[in-house]
């Protein structure tokens, strides 16, 4: 399986994604759109992306009844981006629909890194371990037919073992070693990640942030894919 570093795009304009993505002279990185730069930008930043040389990972996390994410996911099909989510709480039904709409990529969030066990429990009433909902997450995506899941490298071992390895896991939650967490909750390092079997770590703030991010791009990929 191929592996690969995804670096989370996450500004507020296509100009300052492009000066961003300049700085990385020759090289196209796989990138990730999310909410901020698709609401600020709007769809044509995919093609232009696309134009550009890079694969595009949108990650909208469409959550909604059925009928509404299929017709969505019609619309964004029309993008060409190389892998799109939905939410897996919003269960199979929602997730067949997504998968049907479009001869693309669909992966399943399952609980989002930022999610702690005691919030779980706590706020959202699921009161099962963490792990359980997303190993549970993971066959409900299977089963609706999507190709993988956005979960934690520290759940990537036990997805693979319950989905098979062909099953993808793309793991955001990633910090270089000395890096601020922030709002994140469930992290490990590239280094980490690649030991536990993640497929394709999602990078945000450790190379968005980083004085220089090419360096740490490259760190990541040393450190990931080596
Ligand atoms: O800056 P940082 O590395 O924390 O960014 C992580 C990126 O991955 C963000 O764009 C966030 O929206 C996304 N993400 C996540 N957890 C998920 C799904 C997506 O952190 N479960």
């Amino acid at each position: 399986m191929a592996k690969d570093v995804i670096i989370a795009c996450d500004f507020s304009s296509e100009e300052e994604t492009f000066r961003f993505l300049e700085g990385f002279r020759d090289e196209r990185p796989y990138v990730k759109i999310g909410m901020e730069l698709f609401y600020a930008a709007g769809p044509d930043m995919v093609r232009k992306l696309k134009k550009r040389g890079h694969q595009v990972f949108l990650d909208l996390k469409l959550h909604d009844i059925p009928n509404t994410v299929r017709k969505a996911m019609k619309v964004l099909d029309e993008l060409g981006a190389d892998m799109c989510n939905v939410h897996a709480a919003g269960a199979r039904a929602m997730m067949a629909a997504a998968s049907e709409a479009t001869g693309g990529l669909v992966i399943g969030v399952t609980q989002l890194t930022s999610t702690s066990e005691e919030v779980m429990h706590e706020e959202i009433l699921i009161d099962r371990p963490l792990k359980e909902t997303v190993i549970q997450y993971a066959l409900n995506c299977k089963d609706a037919g999507l190709k993988g899941v956005v979960c934690s490298p520290l759940e990537a071992k036990e997805v693979h073992r319950a989905c098979g390895d062909g099953f993808l896991t793309v793991t955001p939650g990633i910090r270089l070693q000395g890096d601020a967490r922030g709002d994140q909750k469930r992290v490990t390092t590239p280094a980490m990640a690649r030991e536990l079997g993640s497929d394709y770590i999602v990078v945000g703030r450790s190379i968005t942030a980083a004085e220089n991010p090419l360096t740490a791009y490259e760190r990541c990929k040393r450190e990931f894919i080596r």
